[in-house]
């Protein structure tokens, strides 16, 4: 009924709207006495310092928050970190041993890749955390430690509150390494977790853009394909942007690292193609801003409708935003959490004006425990 959706069409515009709080939910408690604390997470800190390289394996929505965390734990700790889809490291013969930690995320905790990618790290000694938003799932149970994203339940079948609620996992983690191994100076590690703190105030900030981006989809609902372009933490973002779209719209979108358009995706640009653009800070990573903007540039003349995220303030990027959707500035690697918002929407009114099922698209099911 309207009432169960908050008065929403659908669930997911009303889980969109509690991701504030499903972030402040997930970070609740893990700051104490100045130290980041994984109470749920059944390591000691000489586990943590053991460690030598990290994998994290998940599928779909989940595996793009792990190509984001990557940014965040390799910097933070010097740590090397793979994320790889849970379907391929479970076939292959990856090297792992018992300072390897796994991080395998799973809304569910049920998927069956990840659940098998799970045991074939433990059948080499690796050491498994899940990421997981059901308590007491089959993943965390299998796993030696778990921390638990509070999203509460998402009942839309296209994960919004837990994408961003397992980023923030993810960096919780990260920062849990970086103290444990000494990268990062405790005052540091302080320091990223208010930033981290103050995310479900900045996203509430994001959701003001709900109504034109709503706007925005109901205007292109007839397109016929969507690219997304990004770099660095843009790019993981761009490749959850087209996979919503997928999901829900049933439209072909894919998403591309922008350095990458010249190597081939730009033969797909043509007039009137429609292009989504994910924009880091001016501020924060000057180079990467430079190069999005040349990047913009050159699909603009080639006739792309530039549809840009930006930062809020960001004005060099105006003249070459045929739509402009601005986000609160947040630190860089903090972006996605912003950044998302308004893909999620577009995604989910694109596919409301065409007719379809926003919460139950077609062919998919909210878990996957049958590969
Ligand atoms: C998300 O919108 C998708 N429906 C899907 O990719 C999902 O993220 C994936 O199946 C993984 O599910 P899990 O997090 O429950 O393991």
């Amino acid at each position: 009924s309207a009432a169960e959706k908050g008065g929403h069409d659908y669930f997911m515009l009303k889980e969109i709207e509690e991701q504030p709080e499903a972030l402040a939910n997930t970070l609740r408690g893990h700051f104490d006495h100045g130290r980041i604390v994984l109470d749920e997470q059944r390591m000691s800190d000489q586990d943590l310092r053991d460690v030598d390289k990290v994998f994290v394996v998940a599928c779909g929505t989940a595996y793009h928050s792990g190509l984001i965390a990557k940014y965040a734990i390799e910097h933070w700790t010097r740590l090397p970190v793979e994320v790889e889809l849970a379907s391929e490291f479970r076939y292959r013969d990856p090297v792992l041993d018992r300072d390897t930690l796994v991080v395998a995320i799973s809304q569910s905790g049920e998927t069956a890749d990840t659940l098998e990618a799970v045991r074939h790290a433990r059948g080499q000694k690796a050491r498994v955390l899940a990421i997981c938003n059901t308590n007491g799932a089959q993943i965390p149970r299998e796993s030696d430690a778990v921390l638990y994203t509070h999203a509460g339940p998402e009942v839309g079948v296209a994960a919004t509150k837990t994408f961003t609620s397992q980023i923030a996992a993810n960096y919780l983690v990260g920062l849990a390494l970086a103290q444990a191994r000494g990268t990062k100076y405790p005052d540091e590690v302080a320091r990223e977790f208010a930033e981290l703190e103050a995310m479900p105030a900045a996203v509430q900030k994001a959701l003001s853009t709900v109504d034109r981006v709503r706007e925005l989809g109901r205007r292109m609902a007839d397109s016929k394909a969507v690219l997304f372009l990004g770099r660095h933490v843009g790019f993981p973002v761009a490749l959850e942007g087209a996979l919503k779209l997928k999901e829900l719209a049933y439209m072909h979108a894919e998403g591309f690292a922008a350095g990458e358009l010249k190597h081939g995706p730009i033969a797909l640009i043509e007039s009137g193609l429609p292009v989504v653009v994910v924009m880091p800070s001016p501020k924060g990573r000057a180079v990467l801003h430079a190069k999005l903007v040349s990047n913009i540039s050159e699909i603009q003349a080639r006739g792309a409708r530039t549809i840009v995220i930006a930062e809020e303030g960001d004005d060099t990027v105006r003249p070459f935003a045929d739509e402009l959707v601005e986000v609160p500035a947040v630190p860089t690697l903090l972006q996605p959490l912003v950044s998302s918002v308004p893909l999620q929407v577009l995604a989910a009114e694109i596919a409301r004006t065409r007719g379809y099922d926003v919460d139950k698209p077609r062919n998919l099911a909210k878990s996957v425990t049958v590969e």
